[in-house]
């Protein structure tokens, strides 16, 4: 059931709400824990997704039954953490990033997790990176969480590297609430949005600024 105004956007949720569920849903494991509270000790924004996306990704994984994943934009690795527990013993997840701290801190995530094997971290621009990435295509999934004005040239690569009903996952796709500004940031990321609702079966997941899914056709 729902209403005008939850249809429209508003949300029910409190922090006190997500807390509770939160807890109960998308708890945190030592590893987890560490990495979520990593970036403040990096010097790093704390700017990763919050617990409940972190446990969707899990599912969503396991639910696509991924076994190689892409992501771009690795922070702390607590997303990497997310995706990687769900990938089977043979799976692999690789995750491109340009900070030296941040990676600093995804190899010491990973090593807190035991998930050094299954994880390969692609250090430099990403945009510079796709190519060394994609000899390991096709993939069964590609989540997005770096610069949203280049969304939709990682969005044109994944629909080039995922296998047909892989998916597509892009964080902030809300834009932090500019996604209708007047800006060329703003219209880049509507690019993204055109082009992937004409390449994907896709929907965004009202989490607060936006989830991205899209399952390629
Ligand atoms: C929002 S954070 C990622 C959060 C992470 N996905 C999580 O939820 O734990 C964005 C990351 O993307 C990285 N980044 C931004 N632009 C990038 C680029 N062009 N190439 C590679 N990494 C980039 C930043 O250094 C930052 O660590």
């Amino acid at each position: 059931m729902a209403d005008i105004d939850s249809r429209a956007g508003l949300t029910y949720c409190s922090p006190a709400i997500l807390e509770y569920v939160n807890s109960l849903h998308a708890p945190h494991d030592a590893a987890l824990k560490w990495a979520f509270e990593a970036p403040a000790s990096f010097g790093l924004p704390s700017i990763m997704i919050g617990p409940s996306e972190g446990k969707m990704l899990t599912l969503l994984m396991k639910l696509g039954q991924v076994g190689k994943a892409v992501e771009i934009g690795a922070l702390a690795g607590y997303s990497a953490l997310r995706i990687a527990q769900a990938l089977p013993a043979d799976g692999r997840l690789w995750t491109l990033e340009m900070n030296p701290d941040s990676i600093r801190a995804v190899r010491e995530a990973l090593r807190r997790a035991g998930l050094e094997d299954r994880v390969s971290i692609v250090e430099g621009v990403a945009l510079d990176k796709l190519f060394s990435v994609e000899r390991d295509a096709p993939f069964d999934a590609v989540f997005l969480d770096a610069d949203k004005h280049n969304y939709w040239a990682y969005a044109r690569w994944a629909h080039q590297v995922l296998r047909p009903g892989g998916l597509l996952l892009a964080d902030n796709v809300y834009y932090f609430g500019n996604l209708l500004a007047d800006t060329p940031e703003a219209a880049a990321v509507r690019r993204f949005h055109e082009e992937t609702a004409r390449n994907f079966d896709s929907v965004v997941i009202p989490t607060p600024d936006g989830m991205l899914l899209g399952v390629k056709r």
